[in-house]
């Protein structure tokens, strides 16, 4: 199936509210787990002053994860919609939970042009994560220019995403496996992002021809793509 891109930014007002009041908390939990086991096999060590970006962060799903697992360390939730960030910076606001959340902040960026100054950072990130962001980029080599603008060397990567099935069927299979029963918008979307997604031999050949090293493409179950790496 060939690749149908959506828009980039989850800007609809309901769309945004249906995205974040939809229950992720298996799969957000997992990507964290597989976050931690990543960090302890690369024997980083994670201190007040490191740096975690989390792309794409939407309404901070898995960003007040992070932020609640290593509350010593700043994280950085970015995203282009304000409708998404507006929600996330209202959770963060009212979590019973505030104080382990004092790294944590949002700020609004193009993914596709982002650099260290613009967004007014201090400092490259130790660790850049994104879930269920890549399938929304338009132009894979811009998103890996906007990596190396924020990385410095050794910055982790762990991206989790969708991979695209093998046709449209394929796609409404896995709809009716994983997200039987939910809203029609939601569904909607889920059968979109994976028409939007790429499959590992895009990837590994964008990476290939932008001359990177040290990563990994991993399919996992029968849905997702890590993308794995040290810069
Ligand atoms: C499907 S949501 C995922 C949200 C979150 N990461 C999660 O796991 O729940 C994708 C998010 O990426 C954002 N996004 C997509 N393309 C972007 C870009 N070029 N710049 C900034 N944000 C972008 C969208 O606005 C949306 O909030």
């Amino acid at each position: 199936m060939l690749r149908i891109t959506e828009p980039e930014l989850m800007t609809e007002l309901e769309q945004v509210n249906i995205y974040a009041e939809t229950d992720f908390s298996d799969s957000d939990g997992k990507m964290v787990s597989r976050l931690v086991e990543l960090i302890n096999e690369s024997k980083k060590n994670l201190q007040r002053e490191s740096l975690l970006i989390d792309l794409g962060c939407g309404p901070g799903n898995i960003t007040q994860r992070l932020a609640s697992h290593w509350p010593e360390i700043n994280v950085v939730g970015i995203d282009g919609s304000i409708e998404m960030l507006r929600i996330a910076r209202q959770r963060q606001f009212s979590s019973k939970n505030k104080s382990s959340l004092r790294g944590l902040s949002y700020k609004e960026g193009n993914i596709s042009s982002l650099s260290k100054t613009r967004l007014n950072l201090s400092k490259f990130a130790d660790v850049v994560v994104s879930n269920s962001f890549i399938h929304h980029v338009h132009d894979f080599n811009f998103f890996l220019k906007s990596l190396k603008a924020i990385s410095k060397k050794g910055t982790l990567y762990f991206h989790r995403d969708l991979r695209r099935p093998l046709s449209s069927n394929q796609a409404l299979d896995l709809q009716k496996k994983h997200l039987p029963n939910a809203h029609p918008i939601m569904i909607r979307d889920f059968i979109a992002s994976l028409k939007a997604a790429f499959t590992r031999d895009e990837v590994v050949n964008y990476l290939e021809k932008s001359s990177w090293q040290n990563y990994k493409v991993i399919e996992v179950e029968d849905r997702y793509l890590d993308i794995i790496g040290i810069n």
